[in-house]
Formats: structure tokens, sequence, C-alpha cells
């Protein structure tokens, strides 16, 4: 028998995890943006990542059309960005603050990290698609990172 539902999320918001927003283009140009907590590494050699993102989203058929993403890993100060970019607004873009990478997608500023991903596999994964990203580009800068844990975000306290 199947996990409630409930109970599975309850389970899963026990793990503590950084946070991403991942931008990316669709084929008409218009830049889409989504906050990811499921990000994680696979393979050194080749440089590999792995992001889930909701079938329903609009950055999943963007990822799709254009084959190409930016994972921004957020700092201590960038929850304001994990909201907006976790939300329905039109233009998740005005007034952010961004360079543009490979194929002119967003790289936002002052993130913990930027890897330019160029999409190397799609697998399924239920109501999710995992995109598996080979890294073409990073940047890195020093600082905290953006937690979230137990439905909420945190900071790491030394
Ligand atoms: C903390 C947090 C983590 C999230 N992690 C994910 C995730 O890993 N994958 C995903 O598909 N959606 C995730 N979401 C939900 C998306 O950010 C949300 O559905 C977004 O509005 C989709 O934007 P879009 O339709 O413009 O692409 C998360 C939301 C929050 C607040």
């Amino acid at each position: 028998m199947a996990i409630d539902n409930d109970e599975f999320r309850a389970a899963l918001s026990r793990f503590a995890s950084g946070i991403t927003v991942v931008t990316t283009k669709d084929a008409e140009g218009r830049l889409h943006g989504i906050t990811v907590s499921a990000f994680c590494s696979v393979s050194l050699d080749p440089p590999l990542i792995l992001i889930c993102v909701e079938k329903t989203t609009g950055s999943h058929y963007a990822i799709e059309q254009s084959g190409i993403f930016v994972v921004n890993v957020l700092n201590a100060s960038q929850s304001e960005l994990s909201e907006r970019f976790a939300s329905t607004l039109p233009d998740k873009f005005d007034d952010i603050d961004f360079v543009r990478g490979i194929n002119g997608i967003p790289v936002l500023a002052d993130s913990l990290a930027n890897l330019e991903c160029r999409l190397k596999n799609t697998c399924d994964g239920g109501d999710h698609t995992i995109f598996v990203g080979e890294v073409e580009r990073a940047m890195i800068r020093d600082g905290d990172p953006l937690v979230y844990f137990h439905g909420d975000y945190r900071v790491i306290v030394d």
C-alpha cells in the first residue's frame, strides 16, 4: 500500500536542503525561473548535476525547449528571491539583478554559485522530470547558504 500523502510530505520536510533558482529561456525567448530545492550533484567526470522539476510548471517546458539552464545557489540573504521564483508572478525578472550567460540565460547576481548547464539526459520521475545537466561553466562566491527545513527558511548558526 502506498504511503499517505501528508505522511510522505512530513518525512521529506525533515531533510534540510539548500535552495536554488533555476533560470532558462523558452523557444520564443521568454525568460523563466523556478525555485528548486531538488538539486543534487551526480558525477565529477563528466561534471553532471540533476534537478527535479514538476511537469506542470512553465519552466519545465522551457528547459525542454532550450536544453540549457542555470542553477543559481542562493545565499542566506536571498529568501525573497526564493519566494519570488516560487510564485506565479507574470514577470519574475522585473527589478532582478542578473547578467546573461550561455544563450542569454539569466545568471543571478550575488548567488553563492551559478552553474551553467546543457541538458544531457531526461528521466521520468512521476509528476516531476529529472533533468540531468552537464556543467559548462561555474562561478562561485563566499557566503552563507540559504537553507530550507521543515517548511521554513533557516540560516546556519556556528
Ligand atoms: C522552498 C521551495 C522549494 C521548491 N522546490 C521545487 C523543486 O525542487 N521542484 C519543483 O518543480 N518545484 C519546486 N518548488 C515549487 C516551484 O518553485 C513553483 O511551482 C513555481 O511557481 C514554478 O514556477 P514556473 O511555473 O514559473 O516555472 C519549490 C518551492 C519552494 C517555495
